[in-house]
């Protein structure tokens, strides 16, 4: 414990960054220092005397955690009603701790007290030190004689200095995930937020940047990056006050949801993650990349399976006959694992479109009269394995399960139920659903010990929000998130290792408080391979390659070998008819699993460059690079079917050793085409990151696949 001396400065300190807070002679604790970290800690206390800006009437304009009611004119972190009724809160330093959590990982907690009321707040820094990563929560408690109301509750509060700031975020809807926009905050309050409950993120995720000064460019420029690792309802306010300041202030959404706290009750807050660089959005999205394998996605330094899935090649149009004969080509292909999609389940309204069933997670007699034990036994015939979709969250009006349990459902009785994908949303926060949706994965395990895969679905949003059996209504939002996160836990406790994907319609559930309970997620239905072009671009500044799940399917009008090479830049799986490939799209098929197999080592855990920007001209180039700089792999394509279009400049290597040789080599071609490249490419390491390399793209080579090996 820290004594407390009239004013300090408390340096929050990583490999490249700092964050200093300071506790002024009053007790107030302010953030006085955000970016890069100095070379002496003395000197975050000279920084405020350097700043000429307006005057803070306040005292409070870059509180760390901005209470309410008292002298605040700004937009707020905390607004509490307390037992008396009174609106007012103020937090005043009391102590903090620092902790060892693991190797690389410290703890910063601040203990903060109302003078007035007994009420305090905890805020948490948790620092990864090699990431640059900083994750921040906080814990609120009172010991006042009666409830307080919680109106706001934040996670963070940043407060950043800049002379102007660029925002990018992104919006979008099913099919069309991660679109993004960059523009310069103005002065006032910009919102991120989703009021959507469950498939959160359909409109909108959490994850964004700001650039400070002029926007970042890949490779330079100073830039934030943050987002909220929770499921459910977010809100981010970005308020460019009247100093020119940027105040962030981020957590759970209060829309509908003001918190009643007990006496001696923990209200803990989601964490809010962000990191920063100085060398643009590149260097931050590969921080971020590597904190995540390395602490936060399930199973991030793993391995992942490959796949073959049948929802685009059945749809519900499926019985154990056919299943049987895909289960021999997921064989013949040479992937590990089939994957069997929605429309496996429900009797008396039997799953056969999306009308009917959700809810009823007994095979389906007709489709799969030996049930899913025969299958999995099929599949170890096969020598692959066999996992399944399920969508445990949900329910159909149209079930035994709403039958039965009408109270379980999240409606309004009083109104006119009103439905998204003609389903309804499980209470999870009820106790007896969380049972039921435990019981859903549970059930399936214990039935098929070998069951080796689970795909999650939650396809539907939240309308009229009400629980049969919530005390508190106001609670809902919140306490349906909560009982998702017990049902995940006690799942991970009795299965830890078992491989899980995140899909909800799509894209719309990715963070990372979900993405510990998964190893990989969906980003999109949409598996054109020119719009995934564009959209895992997007996803990678913020998530692994591996944990996202690419599959090879039918959309699109690009050739299969453009389908699969996108596809195998994240986590590799096909959607496609196998019985109906050509001899040679076959052939390809098998091949390119080879390929995939010998290259996934630098695509799963390797750094990821981007070289050309598919929004800036006619190539996209990425480029992933094992952390000892002897293996790469460069996706090139061309995204523009334009008139005489193609590679005409070179493309830029990055983050090679400079003075190592590289050979360079295409690989995953057709079978019968051979590479435009002919004779030995051989280069260093310095010629390719200032000359580059050109990998010949014209209108009929319109993707290609470079294997880089250091000699
Ligand atoms: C959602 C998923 C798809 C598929 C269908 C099945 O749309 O995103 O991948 O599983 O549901 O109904």
């Amino acid at each position: 414990m820290a004594k407390a001396q009239s004013s300090f400065v408390i340096p929050i300190e990583s490999k490249n960054n700092a964050l200093a807070l300071q506790v002024g002679a009053k007790k107030d604790l302010s953030t006085i220092y955000f970016g890069k970290k100095l070379t002496s800690t003395g000197e975050y206390a000279h920084v405020p005397a350097v700043y000429k800006q307006t005057s803070d009437y306040t005292g409070l304009l870059n509180s760390v955690y901005t209470p309410s009611g008292s002298r605040n004119l700004m937009e707020p972190a905390i607004t509490v009603t307390h037992a008396d009724g009174n609106n007012s809160l103020d937090l005043k330093y009391v102590s903090h701790k620092i902790t060892d959590v693991k190797e690389g990982v410290k703890l910063l907690s601040v203990v903060l007290k109302d003078p007035v009321y007994a009420f305090e707040v905890t805020l948490f820094y948790q620092v990864y030190y090699n990431e640059d990563v900083i994750e921040q929560w906080t814990e609120i408690r009172h010991q006042e004689k009666g409830n307080v109301i919680l109106h706001k509750f934040a996670s963070a509060n940043l407060h950043l200095k800049a002379g102007s700031y660029w925002l990018k975020q992104y919006h979008g809807d099913w099919a069309k995930e991660m679109q993004p926009e960059e523009s310069k905050l103005t002065h006032g309050i910009k919102t991120l937020d989703t009021k959507l409950g469950t498939r959160a993120n359909l409109f909108q995720p959490s994850v964004f940047m700001v650039s400070l000064d002029k926007p970042a460019g890949e490779d330079e420029g100073d830039i934030l990056y943050g987002a909220l690792e929770y499921s459910g309802n977010f809100r981010i306010d970005l308020e460019v006050d009247y100093q020119d300041n940027l105040r962030i202030i981020a957590g759970i959404n209060n829309y509908a949801s003001p918190y009643t706290l007990k006496t001696g009750e923990i209200f803990k807050t989601p964490a809010f993650l962000y990191t920063f660089s100085d060398l643009g959005k590149g260097a931050a999205s590969r921080k971020l990349q590597s904190w995540a394998r390395n602490y936060k996605l399930m199973d991030g330094k793993g391995s992942r399976l490959t796949l073959l899935n049948n929802w685009e090649a059945t749809q519900f149009d499926f019985n154990e006959n056919k299943l049987a004969e895909l289960l021999k080509d997921t064989k013949k292909i040479g992937v590990d694992l089939f994957l069997l999609d929605d429309g496996w389940f429900a009797n008396k309204y039997p799953r056969n479109d999306d009308h009917a069933g959700l809810g009823d997670w007994q095979e389906n007699k007709k489709k799969l009269p030996n049930g899913i034990a025969s299958l999995v036994k099929e599949a170890q015939n096969n020598e692959v394995k066999f996992g399944i979709w399920i969508e445990p969250e949900m329910v159909n009006p149209k079930s035994e399960l709403y039958e039965k349990h009408p109270d379980w459902v999240v409606k309004e009785d009083k109104r006119e139920e009103y439905y998204f994908r003609n389903q309804l949303v499980l209470d999870l926060s009820n106790p007896q659903v969380q049972d039921f949706v435990y019981g859903v994965v549970d059930g399936l395990f214990t039935k098929n010990p070998e069951l080796a895969y689970i795909k999650w679905d939650c396809n539907a949003v939240i309308y009229n929000a009400h629980s049969a059996t919530l005390k508190n209504q106001n609670h809902f939002y919140i306490e349906y998130m909560r009982g998702l996160y017990k049902v995940l836990e006690r799942i991970r406790a009795k299965y830890p290792a078992v491989p899980m994907m995140l899909c909800s319609g799509g894209g719309g559930r990715v963070d990372y408080a979900a993405l510990q309970y998964f190893t990989e997620f969906w980003p999109s239905d949409n598996t054109d391979p020119l719009e995934r072009i564009f959209m895992q671009w997007e996803y990678s500044y913020f998530y692994p390659a591996i944990s996202s799940s690419n599959h090879v399917t039918d959309w699109g009008k690009q050739p299969l070998k453009f389908r699969t090479d996108v596809a195998m830049m994240g986590k590799l799986g096909f959607d496609i008819v196998v019985s109906k490939l050509s001899e040679n799209d076959l052939k390809f098929c098998k091949e390119a699993i080879q390929v995939y197999n010998g290259l996934k080592p630098t695509i799963w855990q390797g750094n990821q460059y981007r070289l050309a920007n598919p929004r800036e001209g006619s190539v996209a180039s990425m480029l992933y690079l094992s952390a000892d700089l002897s293996k790469g792999v460069v996706f090139n394509y061309l995204v523009s079917s334009r008139y005489d279009e193609g590679s005409k400049l070179p493309v830029r290597l990055k983050g090679l050793d400079p003075v190592r040789k590289y050979r360079l080599k295409e690989v995953n071609l057709y079978p019968g085409v051979s590479s435009a490249l002919s004779g030995e490419q051989v280069y260093s390491g310095d010629f390719l990151m200032k000359v580059g390399f050109n990998p010949l793209l014209d209108l009929n080579r319109t993707s290609v696949v470079m294997q880089i090996e250091a000699l």
